[in-house]
Formats: structure tokens, sequence, C-alpha cells
């Protein structure tokens, strides 16, 4: 039988710890803050940020969200970001992407202080990740090593195929996988839009985690049977009976099911896991900010 991993039952366990820790924190005299940062009308821009915000009122953090016109010059985002980093009460700051062509996101990433790049953008966190020693695991990653924790994947002597090479989640997850450390110690392939003859690859693996933003691209031919396959895309299409859009992810799952030995539904998989590792490095910040330990696992 082919293990459904449950993200939402995963994630919500997650929450709970980072309730009682923030309640750990409101003892002490703070609150965790995350300021998320939208400039774009994407309506799946706008959905995820307030889901984000949503999340924050959850656990009992402080949510403070700054909209700005897609068409406002970049100075505008760069001086919100300068205030941001001045508040002390906010210990997050999330610039969601992709941001407009006008505005040079490398800048962007750059400007937000690396204590409270939640995202594990900066240049900084990027270089500490690399090197075994992260501060913050970037969201969709980390949350992937937790449904592996939860599940009890083996990561260790896997052959592990990542499709897609993006900075926010491909490169970051070889480089997890690949370390000496929990949930690491596998042998990484990164796939990407030049690979040749990626079913070949994929057929390989162990552990393929999907995330090329390209809706129902690995289907059960290219799969190894009892094979992890974890599903990062999000991509609405239109519904194939016309009636109007669905969420599909980067795998076909009506064909990968039948192969896989786990898989990650979309939506219901990975999503609900980067939204909790945001709060999870909000309250890490917040600790690491204020000097009160909090004991994170
Ligand atoms: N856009 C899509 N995913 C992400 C993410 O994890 N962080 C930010 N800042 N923007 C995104």
């Amino acid at each position: 039988m082919t293990e459904v991993i449950d993200g939402n039952a995963v994630a919500a366990d997650i929450r709970d710890g980072i309730a009682d820790r923030v309640e750990t924190l409101a003892d002490a005299g703070v609150k965790p803050g995350l300021a998320t940062v939208l400039m774009s009308e994407d309506p799946a821009s706008e959905t995820y940020v307030s889901m984000k915000q949503r999340d924050c009122e959850e656990v009992d953090m402080k949510g403070i969200h700054v909209e700005l016109d897609p068409e406002a010059p970049a100075s505008e985002l760069y001086e919100t970001i300068d205030e941001l980093n001045d508040d002390d009460g906010v210990h997050g700051i999330l610039v969601q992407l992709p941001l407009p062509d006008h505005v040079d996101e490398r800048e962007v990433l750059r400007r937000i202080r690396p204590e409270k790049d939640v995202d594990g953008f900066h240049p900084e966190n990027v270089g500490r990740l690399v090197a075994g020693n992260a501060r913050f695991k970037p969201c969709t990653p980390h949350g992937i090593q937790r449904l592996f924790a939860a599940h009890d994947i083996e990561t260790e002597g896997a052959d592990a195929v990542v499709v897609g090479r993006s900075d926010i989640v491909g490169k970051p997850m070889a480089n997890l996988l690949i370390q000496k450390a929990p949930q690491g110690n596998a042998t990484v392939t990164v796939c990407h839009s030049r690979t040749d003859d990626l079913a070949a690859r994929t057929r390989q693996a162990d552990i393929v985690i999907a995330a090329a933003g390209m809706p129902e691209f690995i289907d059960g031919s290219m799969l190894q049977e009892g094979a992890t396959v974890i599903d990062v895309g999000i991509n609405r299409v239109e519904s194939e009976d016309g009636s109007g859009t669905e969420l599909v992810g980067d795998v076909e799952y009506d064909s990968a099911v039948e192969v896989a030995g786990a898989i990650t539904p979309v939506p219901g998989g990975v999503g609900p896991m980067t939204r909790a590792m945001l709060l999870y490095n909000t309250l890490k910040a917040a600790s690491l900010q204020t000097g009160v330990d909090i004991d994170l696992p």
C-alpha cells in the first residue's frame, strides 16, 4: 500500500510545538513578529501571504503585512525593508517572490538583515547553509526534511533526485540532503530543464523531489517501484471537465501513486509544511534576537 503523506497533520503537530514556545516567549515579554511584504497583484502570491498571516494568528505571533504598488519604484521597497530591519517588534521579514521586473531581487534579499531573513535567502544565510551551519533553513526543504523524519523515510545512503534547481527549493534541498546530518547523508542528483533523459535518472531514485514548476511533469512510468515521491509543485490548470480550474502538482498523482511507496498529495502535502517552517524560523529569529532560550527541536 502506498503511504500518502499527510502534510496537514505533520504541520499541525509542528504548529502545536511552536504555540507552546510562543507562550514561553510571552512569559519573558517577547511576542514574535513576522512581517510579510507583497509587491504584486498575482492572486497566488496574495493567497500565500494571507495564509502566512493567518498562521501567525493561530500560534499567537504578531503578523505585520505591508502591501506595495507593483508599479512603485524599487526604492519604496528598500525603504520598507529598512524600516522593518530597524523595528524591534519585527523578528522575521519575508518579501514575497516573485517581484516585478524592475526590482532587483538579489538586492532586495541582500537588504534584509540576515538575522531577520526567515526565508534563509540572504547570501550570508545561504553560505551558512552550504557550510553546514544553517541559521535559517529555507522553509520548503526544511519542511520536506520534517516529513522524512515524521514518516521514518530513510535518507542516509538513499539515491535522491531533485528535479528543479531554484534558489528557493532545488538548490537548498540538494544541499541539505548531502549534509552529514539527520535527514541528510543521501547521494543527490540535481536535474533541470536541460537534463538529458530525465526519466532514466528518476527511475534510479529512492527519493524523487519534484520542484520544477511544471504541471504533472513526472508520471508513474518515470519512477522506481516503492520510491518516495515529494511533490513541491502547485500549478493552477484548467480542469479536465472544463468546469473551471484545479490545483495539480509537478507529479501526475494518479499514475505515480500506483508505483510509489510514499507520496505527498497536492494540496495537503508540502504546502502546509512550508508555512509551518516559516513560523519555526520566525520563532527561532525571535529567540536569537532576544536571547530567550526556548529549546527548539
Ligand atoms: N515565493 C514562492 N515561494 C516563496 C518562499 O518560500 N518565500 C518567498 N519569500 N517567496 C516565495
